[in-house]
């Protein structure tokens, strides 16, 4: 190959991959494999390392290169880029529209309706990219819209920038604009592996977007997997564009990446139903967009719009409610559970975030703290998404603030001067030393009569979903507790209405809120007549007791046990007496249930305290006998069965449905009222009890005879009688 063959080839070379990347990065199409594409890069390569002067600037070899830069120079920008005005809401949008129209009509451009575009408003990084001759140049940040930062080295690293305009006659000059943005997905992956690396994770896609783009090692943002969308065309000679639609179709055939969802409608109430379509759809995105930027269409009523100081008047920024912001936390408080577990909660300066005032936001527990390393007074980034409790994704340290004596101070410095944050050694309801397991996140308080516990378990007892006692809110139990008439959840029973209010001396004696009528009785005294409040919640105690044997065992709040869990145990023992008698290795034999839960289960039983509790339940009248559903009637009907060792076919659950479909009841232990315990191989100290309480023991197979489905090949059926 000759100089001048290798100079055609490296020119198609050039064209041929700078159309794959398009297909691959831009339309997400791509129509070659990597070890294809991998091949023509190399052929490119070899032909340039042996005629360097064929290294032109639009070459996809060069997209990567160069040394690192000493600092970033800076560039005017040929048009200014100008900024949006917002609209917060659907009025202001509309008193945009009519402004407009006014503004339109006093210059004779008077129109019923205007079309508008409808565009993501992407949160990343403004960048301008300036074409010559259908070759990229310039490529820089928005700086202060007049000049930026000649960033072109790192946004050659982002593929879907096109090296060379797509078009076959490129205006002279032309220059896109977009938003550099990091996909979110590449945003989770990058934190993973910074946090992996023992770097600080980036506290949102924007911030490392804008971190990415400033690095002075161009392989540096070649790492970080930037992508753009473009929306606009700044400086032009030599395009012949009628309106915004047009522009970004043009952008499109050059090789830009416009988004595709992007509407032209008729009418301000057709963009009001487009923006609101956008703020639907934002969490299903895969980059971060904080609202709507509407453009009016035609370019001429652009121009005859104009611009008020930096904004320009034929766009509006039309913003969704936040989903993150920042915030300066005041401190860090703790909260103590009903099993005595400490989160810390954030107490936060009030903000606006996601639609709703966000005051306070969980903060999980000390090592999250540390790993986010929150400081209170710190500024934080309050995140809050759909309906999901207020979060705080971590501090900001980046940019300034002003201090105390109203002295600018970067954040990083000022976040350096705060003292860590850690959990009090201290019980902060009760004063109890706090513990913290080895090998646990959670500390917690040891005092079992801790207040805080007391209070928090009752709240759970009465809850929705628990007892759900009506009328006794958290309000109320924190009464009741305060004025000494429930410790626990059992005294909820011994309730009266002369606990609410009575007549004393005389006169009306009340809890807050819970005031009757009164009237003067026959011996001039007073008496009461009615006493609404307090009645209806005495017959919500009452109506409580009849809640079935599950919702009783949630209700308790044994750590780890759910409805579901709840509803499980239940299941296998159906009596509040089956559970106690009930050891952690039965327990976890019951699906669904692991050994934590089982350990949990019972040493919540096993406790003198708790088993005082469900005893005055009780006598209280509280279910604690599963109301089972009708039994199947058959030949095991009356008989109690106890399962143990390993059976030769069948498994423990196949056992017991085998039992209880012919009618007979499964319990997990030996007492006077078994009728049989079915032994299989290991049999252990159930065998034994059997023995000493004369109960029959047998087989698998004499199980099956019982039955009455002892077929062919059980020869050894007979009952095997101890
Ligand atoms: S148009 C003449 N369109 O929002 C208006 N801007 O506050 C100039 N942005 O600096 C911008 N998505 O960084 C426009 N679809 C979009 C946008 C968008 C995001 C950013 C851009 C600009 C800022 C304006």
């Amino acid at each position: 190959m000759n100089e001048a063959e290798a100079a055609s080839r490296a020119a198609e070379l050039r064209e041929t991959i700078n159309r794959h990347a398009h297909l691959y990065y831009v339309l997400d199409a791509p129509e070659i494999d990597d070890a294809a594409y991998d091949a023509l890069y190399r052929e490119l390569q070899a032909l340039e390392e042996e005629y360097p002067h064929l290294r032109t600037p639009d070459s996809p070899t060069q997209r990567v290169g160069g040394a690192p830069l000493e600092g970033f120079t800076q560039v005017r920008h040929l048009e200014p880029m100008l900024s949006l005005a917002n609209a917060r809401n659907e009025e202001e949008l509309l008193a945009w529209d009519q402004r407009n129209r006014r503004l339109l009509e006093a210059q004779g451009l008077g129109e019923e309706r205007f079309r508008y575009v409808v565009e993501p408003k992407i949160d990343g990084l403004a960048i301008s990219l300036t074409y010559r001759d259908g070759v990229f140049v310039v490529g820089a940040t928005r700086g202060n819209g007049e000049v930026g930062e000649d960033v072109t080295a790192n946004l050659r690293t982002i593929g879907s920038i096109p090296l060379r305009l797509l078009t076959r006659e490129p205006p002279p000059v032309v220059e896109a604009r977009g938003e550099v943005y990091l996909p979110l997905a590449a945003f989770r992956r990058l934190n993973e592996q910074r946090i992996a690396a023992g770097l600080p994770a980036f506290v949102n896609p924007r911030n490392s977007a804008a971190g990415s783009i400033r690095q002075l090692d161009p392989r540096l943002a070649a790492a970080r997997p930037l992508d753009v969308w473009c929306y606009g065309i700044g400086y032009s000679e030599g395009l012949d564009l009628q309106d915004h639609t047009g522009a970004l179709e043009w952008l499109r055939a050059a090789g830009f990446k416009v988004n595709p969802d992007i509407v032209t409608v008729e009418g301000i109430e057709q963009v009001a139903a487009a923006a609101r379509s956008w703020e639907e759809r934002r969490a299903d995105l895969d980059y971060d967009i904080d609202g709507a930027v509407v453009k009016v269409d035609a370019f001429a009523l652009q121009r005859a719009l104009g611009s008020v100081a930096h904004d320009p008047r034929w766009a509006i920024a039309f913003k969704f409610a936040p989903s993150t912001m920042t915030t300066r936390l005041h401190s860090i408080e703790v909260n103590v559970g009903r099993t005595g577990v400490l989160t810390p909660f954030a107490v936060l300066e009030p903000v606006f975030v996601g639609g709703v005032t966000v005051e306070r936001a969980t903060l999980h527990n000390e090592d999250d703290i540390r790993r986010k390393d929150i400081r209170p007074g710190d500024d934080v980034i309050v995140q809050r998404a759909g309906d999901v409790i207020p979060q705080v994704v971590g501090p900001v340290t980046t940019g300034e603030v002003e201090d105390e004596e109203g002295r600018r101070v970067s954040r990083e410095a000022r976040h350096a001067a705060l003292p860590e944050w850690s959990m009090p050694r201290t019980c902060p309801a009760c004063g109890a030393e706090t513990v913290r397991e080895t090998g646990e996140v959670a500390v917690r308080c040891p005092n079992r009569s801790c207040p805080a516990q007391l209070i928090e378990s009752i709240k759970h007892f009465v809850s929705k979903g628990a007892m759900d006692i009506e009328g006794i809110g958290d309000e109320t139990v924190a009464l009741l507790h305060q004025q000494g008439l429930i410790e626990n959840v059992a005294d909820l029973y011994g309730l009266e209405r002369d606990h609410f209010v009575r007549v004393e001396a005389g006169k009306v004696v009340a809890l807050p809120g819970f005031g009757g009528k009164t009237r003067k009785g026959p011996d001039g005294g007073l008496e009461l007549v009615e006493a609404k409040r307090a009645d209806k919640v005495l017959a919500a105690i009452e109506q409580s007791k009849q809640r079935p044997f599950a919702r009783v065992l949630f209700a308790l709040g044994i750590r780890h046990v759910g409805g579901v869990t709840a509803q499980a145990l239940v299941e296998r023992y159906p009596s509040m007496d089956a559970l106690l008698s009930a050891r952690a290795e039965d327990l976890a034999e019951v699906p669904g249930i692991g050994p934590v839960v089982a350990e949990a289960v019972e040493q919540y039983l096993g406790a003198e305290h708790n088993r005082e509790t469900i005893e005055k339940l009780r006598a209280a009248g509280v279910r604690l006998v599963e109301e089972s559903p009708a039994r199947a009637e058959g030949p095991l009907t009356g008989s109690t069965f106890v399962l143990t060792g390993k059976l030769p076919t069948l498994t423990r659950g196949q056992a017991q449905e085998l039992i209880e479909a012919a009618g007979g009841r499964v319990s997990s232990s030996v007492s006077r009222a078994t009728d049989y315990v079915v032994a299989g191989e290991d049999a252990g100290s159930k065998l034994d009890k059997a023995s000493r309480l004369g109960v029959a023991v047998i087989d698998e197979a004499a199980l099956l005879e019982l039955i009455g489905d002892g077929g062919e090949g059980r020869q050894d059926g007979q009952l095997a009688l101890s």
